[in-house]
């Protein structure tokens, strides 16, 4: 029986070192079994989380040749909010953010970018704000913020600016990034957040940003 098993291991993996899942994008050792493990479980929760099973009643506000950007409002049935849940938990999990506490559950929008093959793999949760402080050059470098436990530590201007949507969450699966799906979320924001309106970037506002977050908005908010 041993033998049997080395050979099922040993005709599997001809690599042993880092492996990336080509279905959840997660990096993980396949010749180590708590790894593998981790894996697994991962693999399962991440894959449902963005499996797309199509609603009966979905509002579609953008449609591409590469999938279509659902709108989701907090009013809308339980298997919507549900999706939304679950989408964010992967995402505030993946960016090791605390449960999000939006100030205005009522008027939280979200946009989700569902693919073709029918998986959730963008996300952007907006919500009405008033004001912004804008992000100053370059965040403070380990030297001037001290510790490494801050690396978000980006220098804000203390002058309030009006703003009147801000972007809480924006993300999109590993596997399909700069493929325009996050420019083409903000895009659709825009056109969606206030009835009749197209916001000007000027008055949308990403809420601590991380590093992918600030080089997305920089190139975004600049073209
Ligand atoms: N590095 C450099 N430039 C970037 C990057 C990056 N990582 N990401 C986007 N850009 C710039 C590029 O110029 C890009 O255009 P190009 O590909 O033609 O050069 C342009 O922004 C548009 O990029 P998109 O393809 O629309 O962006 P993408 O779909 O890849 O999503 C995102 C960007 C959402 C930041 C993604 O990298 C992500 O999900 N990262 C992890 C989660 C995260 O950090 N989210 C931001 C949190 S902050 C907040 O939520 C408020
Ligand atoms: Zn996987």
């Amino acid at each position: 029986k041993e033998t049997k098993d080395q050979l099922i291991i040993d005709a599997g993996q001809k690599y042993f070192g880092p492996t990336m899942c080509k279905s959840c994008g997660m990096i993980y050792t396949a010749s180590n079994p708590e790894d593998e493990m981790q894996h697994i479980q991962y693999h399962h929760r991440f894959m449902e989380g963005i499996k797309y099973t199509g609603w009966k009643r979905e509002r579609v506000v953008a449609e591409f040749w590469d999938g279509k950007i659902l709108l989701v409002l907090p009013r809308d049935p339980s298997y919507a909010i549900r999706k939304v849940t679950d989408v964010q938990e992967l995402v505030d999990y993946e960016l090791g953010f605390q449960q999000l506490i939006p100030r205005c559950p009522e008027k939280t929008k979200t946009f989700l970018f569902v693919s073709d093959d029918k998986k959730v793999v963008g996300c952007l949760i907006a919500e009405p704000i008033k004001q912004a402080f804008r992000v100053l050059s370059e965040p403070m470098g380990p030297e001037s913020s001290g510790s490494k436990e801050c690396p978000r530590a980006w220098q804000c201007s203390n002058v309030p600016e009006p703003a009147v949507c801000g972007i809480s969450r924006i993300w999109v699966f590993k596997l399909k990034r700069r493929k325009r799906i996050a420019r083409r979320l903000v895009d659709t924001l825009r056109n969606c957040f206030m009835f009749g309106c197209f916001l000007s970037t000027n008055e949308i506002a990403f809420s601590d940003p991380t590093p992918d977050g600030k080089l997305f908005a920089t190139k975004y908010c600049n073209t």
